[in-house]
C-alpha cells in the first residue's frame, strides 16, 4: 500500500521537527527531501502533502503494463499544437504535443508523428509544414485536429509562400522547411528549421493526462 507522506510536507512547512533545518539522512522521504531541496535551506514552503512512489511502483515497460507506462507518460504536463502541410491531396492538420524545441542556432524544433496515423506519410514526407500552440482557449481546434485531419472549413486560416496552411489565430506559429526525420520507434522525430515564427500575447492551452486545461503560475 502507498504511504502517505505528510512528513515531507511537514517537513518542508517546518512542522513536526524539532530543527526543520536539521538535513534528513535515509528513507524514501529523506531521498524525497533531500531532492526537493529540504534541509539545503533552498524550500521555505510548500502547500498539502503528497505521496511518494514505493519501490513496488515500479515496472519495465511492455505488452503487459502498456496502460501504466502511457499514464505514466501522461504526467509531463505539455502544451498543445496543431501541426499543418499540404498533402498529396490538400490541406492536412493534427493535433500534437510531442512538440519540443531543440536549438536556437539554427533554430530548430521538433515533433512525432506516429506511424500508425493515416496521416503519417503526409507528415514524415512533408517539405514544408507549420506548428501552431493552441491558447487556452482554443481546446475545440485542438478536439478537432485530433479527430479530422482534412477539414479546414474553419475561421481563421490563410496560406503561407509554401503552401503551408496557416492557422491564424493561435498563440504561438512555427513555420518550418524539412530539416531531418529520425527513428523513434513506433513514432518518426520530424525535426524543422524554423523559417519564421510568430506569437501573440495569451496563455497556453495545456494537457496532462488525458485532460486539456490552463496553466496557472505560482
Ligand atoms: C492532446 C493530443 C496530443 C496528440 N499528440 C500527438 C502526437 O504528438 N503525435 C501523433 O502522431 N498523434 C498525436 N495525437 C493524436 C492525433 O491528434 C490524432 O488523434 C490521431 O492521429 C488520429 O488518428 P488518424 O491520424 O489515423 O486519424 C494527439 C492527440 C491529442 C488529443
Amino acid at each position: 500500500m502507498r504511504r502517505k507522506l505528510g512528513i515531507v510536507a511537514g517537513l518542508v512547512e517546518g512542522r513536526g521537527l524539532a530543527n526543520p533545518r536539521r538535513r534528513p539522512s535515509s528513507g524514501v522521504a529523506a531521498q524525497m527531501a533531500l531532492r526537493q531541496g529540504i534541509g539545503t535551506g533552498k524550500v521555505r514552503a510548500m502547500e498539502g502533502s503528497f505521496l511518494p512512489m514505493a519501490d513496488g511502483d515500479s515496472f519495465i515497460p511492455g505488452p503487459a503494463t502498456e496502460r501504466r507506462f502511457r499514464d505514466a507518460l501522461g504526467l509531463f504536463a505539455t502544451g498543445v499544437t496543431v501541426v499543418t502541410t499540404r498533402g498529396a491531396r490538400g490541406p492536412v492538420g493534427i493535433t500534437a504535443n510531442s512538440f519540443a524545441s531543440l536549438s536556437l542556432d539554427p533554430p530548430l524544433v521538433l515533433w512525432s508523428p506516429a506511424r500508425a496515423s493515416r496521416r503519417f506519410a503526409a507528415f514524415a514526407s512533408a517539405q514544408h509544414y507549420a506548428i501552431h500552440v493552441l491558447g487556452e482557449e482554443q481546446f475545440a481546434l485542438g478536439r478537432h485536429f485530433a479527430r479530422e485531419g482534412l477539414d479546414f472549413d474553419l475561421p481563421g486560416v490563410a496560406c503561407n509562400p509554401e503552401g503551408v496552411p496557416l492557422l491564424t489565430e493561435c498563440l504561438a506559429r512555427f513555420e518550418c522547411r524539412r530539416h531531418a526525420v529520425h527513428d523513434g520507434g513506433d513514432h518518426a522525430i520530424v525535426v524543422g528549421e524554423v523559417l519564421r515564427a510568430a506569437a501573440r500575447e495569451g496563455t497556453p492551452l495545456v494537457f496532462s493526462a488525458g485532460h486539456y486545461g490552463r496553466f496557472t503560475p505560482r
